[in-house]
């Protein structure tokens, strides 16, 4: 357990809300200078998260939407990728903070880090198109190592399931930061399946994201340099040719059925870009 016994007292965290979404989040004066504290408790009320809850274990077995499960896996997700040396935010676990509305072990610590998103930074037309396209490059090595590792190993809180352009961050040595690692319970088994929804998901945000000019290097920039083409290639496989065919039939229906699905930026369209670039490396 804790060492230290630091304690940070609030009387009151509102002023310092940095913004609330599915959490709470304060950016609170710490040590000489800043850190972001997490509470779990969003604007959900108890009632609809219990319901969201019954629906992830009974209906999904999934981790429930508890705010401690969310910390805990957060916590667990934090360590492995850390583990496997991967940047993400530092913790303080060793400091207690007392607030209102910050309930012991619904909570975390986090160093606070002020630097652009991935997204962001790919859409400044302020650098050249070469200058971003080689940071994309960089990042397209380190995220494909990232796979290889979750899929050798079967572990699937190696997939980045909140994975986007808003959820990771250049800092100014060039590392990325990956954070957000909130993620219902996925299956070892399905590990193969979870990277593959992760790579059209990175791939659907940036893609729509950009701007003309660098958008149509995106995709062929992604097939000539993630060195695993034939993880890219089922990612496709998983939106249009899923193995399992109750999901295909699925995915089929929301393509009928949903206008959104069918549009030139969905993540459909945006795997079948990923194909069509794939046959025409080959070719
Ligand atoms: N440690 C941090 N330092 C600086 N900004 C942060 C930090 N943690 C979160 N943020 C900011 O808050 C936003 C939301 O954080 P995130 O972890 O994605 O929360 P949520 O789970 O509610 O989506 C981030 O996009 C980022 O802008
Ligand atoms: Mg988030």
């Amino acid at each position: 357990m804790s060492q230290s016994n630091e304690v940070i007292r609030l009387p009151d965290l509102k002023p310092y809300l940095l913004l609330q979404n599915g959490n709470y989040l304060y950016k609170i004066p710490f040590r000489e200078g800043w850190a972001v504290l997490k509470v779990y408790y969003g604007s959900r009320s108890w009632f609809s998260c219990l319901a969201k809850s019954f629906e992830n274990v009974v209906l999904a077995g999934q981790t429930s939407y508890l705010p401690r499960t969310r910390r805990r896996v957060e916590a667990e997700c934090m360590a492995i990728w850390r583990k496997h040396g991967f940047r993400v935010f530092g913790t303080y676990p060793e400091v207690r903070v007392e607030a209102p509305g910050c309930p012991e072990g619904g909570y975390m610590l986090f160093e606070y880090v002020e630097a652009p998103k991935l997204g962001d930074w790919m859409k400044d037309e302020s650098r050249s198109v070469e200058e971003r396209l080689a940071v994309y490059r960089a990042w397209l090595l380190e995220w494909s190592r990232r796979h290889d590792i979750a899929v050798r190993e079967r572990e699937p809180r190696l997939a980045h399931e909140n994975g986007d352009g808003k959820h990771v961050m250049l800092l100014p040595g060039g590392e990325f930061l990956w954070f957000d690692f909130e993620m219902t319970f996925r299956s070892r088994r399905r590990v193969a399946e979870h990277v593959s929804h992760e790579i059209i998901q990175y791939l659907w945000f940036l893609w729509k994201s950009v701007p003309p000019g660098i958008r149509e290097r995106l995709i062929p920039e992604t097939v000539r340099h993630y060195p695993q083409k034939e993880r890219l290639g089922r990612a496709y496989e998983y939106f249009w040719r899923h193995p399992n065919l109750l999901h295909r039939f699925g995915r089929a229906c929301e393509r009928a059925f949903k206008a959104k699905a069918r549009s030139p930026t969905s993540k459909y369209s945006v795997a079948r870009l990923l194909r069509e670039e794939l046959e025409r490396a080959k070719a």
